[in-house]
């Protein structure tokens, strides 16, 4: 197992966290309220595997990175406070993006499910689906599914190979996760978002701003993310192009967030079939 690296969280956030931030208490009434290892069965896929890059670190600075109970629990207490100005702010600019009436939506590396509760709560019609990699993390997403009376089926899955069929998808998306995946996932997970979407479907992907990670980089020393330095150096504007999307265009979010769009191109135009996709994609029917 990684060894915990020494970060600015460690040495000077952390024991303001564990002591004024998080209500303790909360938590460990949540952490004895249920069966984990039971309840996070129900979410592991038979044989399944994990990639070196996911479960050789530590993320956050937790042993075992996702893949521990820990980092389950402990994730929504702290992320509340790691996304200025406001994390449900943030996470609305993803959505105020979205400019379909989407029937089906997945979200990639959906983590405890804050975003994939609000595109639920947003459309309420649609099916949405989100996708990750932990069983714990997936168990405390459909706890708060079941909280909030919406239904959205979380499944274990790697964002870089779906088995979902190819065009079943309008929307597409993945908060928080490409500053925790090398590059070259990344680039996987886009193609296979491109691939999930129908024609004109839209994928949107919100994280950290790379061009203020780039300028600032005690920023990106202030967690433990393997990744987030290889992140901070690429550009997704370029990623998604090279996926194959067009109308990219990445908007800065209060700063240090970053909100990308792109859209599955119509396949080619002819004088006899003008715009085939978007009339047979009833969420585009507006
Ligand atoms: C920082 S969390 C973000 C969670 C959530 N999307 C949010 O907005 O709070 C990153 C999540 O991505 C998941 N993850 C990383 N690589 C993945 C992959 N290839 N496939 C599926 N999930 C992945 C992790 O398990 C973790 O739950």
């Amino acid at each position: 197992m990684a060894v915990r690296k020494d970060t600015i969280f460690e040495r000077f956030l952390a024991p303001i966290f564990q002591n004024f931030l998080i209500d303790r208490d909360a938590l460990m009434r949540y952490y004895k309220s249920r069966d984990w290892e039971q309840v996070s069965n129900r979410f592991r896929q038979p044989n399944f595997t994990y990639p070196n890059y996911y479960q050789a670190h530590n993320f956050h600075g937790v042993e075992g990175g996702y893949l521990s109970l820990g980092a389950a629990l402990s994730y929504d207490p702290i992320t509340q406070y790691v996304l200025p100005p406001n994390e449900a702010w943030v996470r609305q600019e993803l959505i105020d993006r979205i400019r379909c009436y989407p029937r089906r939506i997945l979200d990639l590396g959906c983590g405890t499910g804050s975003m994939t509760l609000m595109l639920k709560q947003k459309f309420p019609q649609a099916e949405v689906i989100g996708l990750d990699f932990s069983p714990y993390m997936l168990a405390v997403a459909d706890d708060k599914a079941n909280a909030a009376e919406v239904a959205i089926a979380f499944l274990q899955g790697n964002a870089e190979a779906t088995n979902f069929a190819t065009e079943s998808f309008d929307v597409v998306t993945a908060a928080l996760l490409f500053h925790e995946t090398p590059p070259e996932v990344s680039k996987n997970i886009l193609r296979e978002g491109l691939r999930l979407l129908k024609s004109g479907g839209e994928a949107l992907i919100f994280d950290g701003n790379q061009s203020t990670l780039r300028q600032t980089e005690w920023l990106t020393e202030i967690f433990e993310e393997p990744y987030i330095k290889a992140y901070a150096k690429g550009n997704l504007d370029a990623w998604m192009g090279a996926a194959g999307f067009e109308d990219v265009r990445t908007e800065q979010v209060w700063w240090v967030h970053q909100i990308t769009r792109g859209v599955k191109p119509l396949p080619a135009r002819s004088p006899d079939h003008p715009n085939v996709a978007a009339e047979n994609n009833p969420a585009f029917a507006f």
